[in-house]
C-alpha cells in the first residue's frame, strides 16, 4: 500500500500502486472537479481538461510520466500539475486538488504537510 497526501482536504489515503489518480479521488468522495468540471466532464478519458491536480511532494517518479494527451493538454500549465484522469499512482506523494482555484491558505497547508513526515 501507498499513501497519498490531499493537502486541499487534510488527509491521507492508502491505495494500491498502480491506481487511477481520478478514480482514488472519487471513490473517496473528495472534490476533483470545479464548476465546468462538475457540468461537464470527460469521465476521465483525457479530453475536457477539468482534473486538474498539482503534485506538491513526494518522489520524483511517485507517480506515472506525463501521457501524450497530457503533454498536449498541459502545455500552458505549470510543471507540477497533471490531468488525473491520466496518472497511475506509483508511491506516496502530495496532491493538491483543483490548483486552478487554490485555497487562501495554501502556504500553510504546505508547510504543515511539510511537516508531517509522509508514510512510505
Ligand atoms: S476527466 Fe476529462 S481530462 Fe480528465
Amino acid at each position: 500500500m501507498t499513501t497519498i497526501r490531499f493537502i486541499r482536504e487534510g488527509i491521507d489515503i492508502q491505495c494500491k500502486p498502480g491506481e487511477n489518480l481520478r478514480e482514488l479521488i472519487i471513490r473517496e468522495k473528495l472534490q476533483l472537479y470545479g464548476l465546468k468540471g462538475i457540468l461537464g466532464n470527460c469521465g476521465g478519458a483525457g479530453q475536457c481538461s477539468t482534473c486538474f491536480v498539482s503534485v506538491e511532494g513526494g518522489t520524483k517518479n511517485c507517480l506515472s510520466p506525463l501521457t501524450s494527451v497530457e503533454e498536449e493538454k498541459l502545455k500552458n500549465r505549470p510543471d507540477n500539475w497533471r490531468l488525473a484522469c491520466q496518472t497511475l499512482i506509483k508511491s506516496s506523494a502530495v496532491i493538491l486538488t483543483k490548483p486552478q482555484s487554490p485555497p487562501t491558505n495554501l502556504r500553510d497547508l504546505k508547510e504543515f504537510s511539510e511537516n508531517k513526515k509522509l508514510p512510505r
